[in-house]
């Protein structure tokens, strides 16, 4: 079950997301695989040093026979595995101009190790560029952090638009999972009223779970640790364990439902 972590806008919650949902899910005993799509490498950077990687994200996408088992890292998280980004990502959207399957590329090396896990998590950048349509054409769903914030949902309608875009042709089966509220400040009558307004535009399909400003999840990845292992009763690692709850009941509920269905 692949879910394509994307909002085009930085700084929006998308790599903490990835890494503590990653942790929280590993941690419901899910084998779970987070793959760093953004040269930045700010989730890798949460597990490991990126000294140690010696091929990651980049090899995926130019290096087509070599095994992807030779990617994947271990986290220090039981069941929690890794494919780091390095630098040289940010090399990638021009190696894959002009290339007429360039958007297919990730989607064709994770068919072989996606059975291994029971949930593939992509961060993606900030930008609607090949590496994150790669991730949108890659997976079966997309999640997308929206700041609690006066411009939330400015920029929104054109993620919808490329979701819808890459609905039409490339993949038809991507479905929106669910809008997740981020750096909410529950003190503010502002950060109150964006969030009623995303569940006003969103519906269902925001998370009832929101998370709030948290000091302790901006300190985790300096210690290489998921929020839930590092300060395990903070107000960030009670609210990505009850996302993860509700991402894994969405995503097996949609799996039995497509069974039923075809059954
Ligand atoms: N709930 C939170 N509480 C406090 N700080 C947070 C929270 N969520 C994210 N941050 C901090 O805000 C900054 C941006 O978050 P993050 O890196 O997750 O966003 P992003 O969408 O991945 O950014 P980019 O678009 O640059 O990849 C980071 O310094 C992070 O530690
Ligand atoms: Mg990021």
């Amino acid at each position: 079950m692949i879910v394509a972590i994307a909002n085009q806008k930085g700084g929006v919650g998308k790599t903490t997301t990835a890494i503590n949902l990653a942790a929280a899910a590993a941690q419901r005993k899910k084998r779970v695989l987070l793959i760093d799509l953004d040269p930045q490498s700010n989730s890798s950077m949460s597990f490991i040093d990126p000294m140690q990687v010696t091929a990651g994200s980049y090899e995926l996408f130019t290096q087509p026979d070599k095994p992807v088992a030779e990617l994947v890292y271990k986290t220090g998280i039981e069941s929690l595995d890794l494919i780091p980004a390095r630098i040289n990502l940010a090399k990638l959207e021009a190696k894959l101009i002009g290339d007429f399957d360039a958007a297919f590329r990730l989607r064709d090396r994770l068919k072989d190790i996606e059975s291994a896990y029971d949930l593939v998590l992509i961060d993606t950048p900030p930008t609607l560029g090949m590496i994150t349509v790669n991730a949108l054409v890659a997976a079966k769903y997309v999640l997308i952090p929206i700041q609690s914030s006066y411009f939330a949902l400015e920029g929104t309608d054109d993620l919808l638009e490329t979701i819808e875009k890459i609905r039409s042709r490339p993949n038809p089966d991507l479905e929106l999972l669910g809008v997740l509220v981020t750096l909410v400040d529950k003190r503010t009558a502002l950060s109150r009223d964006v969030e009623s307004h995303i569940r006003n535009v969103f519906g269902d399909k925001t998370f009832k779970t929101v998370i709030t400003r948290s000091v302790r999840l901006e300190e985790a990845p300096a210690h290489k640790l998921p929020v839930t292992s590092y300060a395990p009763r903070s107000s960030g690692a009670v609210e990505y364990e009850e996302l993860a709850k509700e991402v894994l009941k969405r995503v097996e509920k949609r799996t039995t439902g497509r069974r039923a269905n075809a059954a």
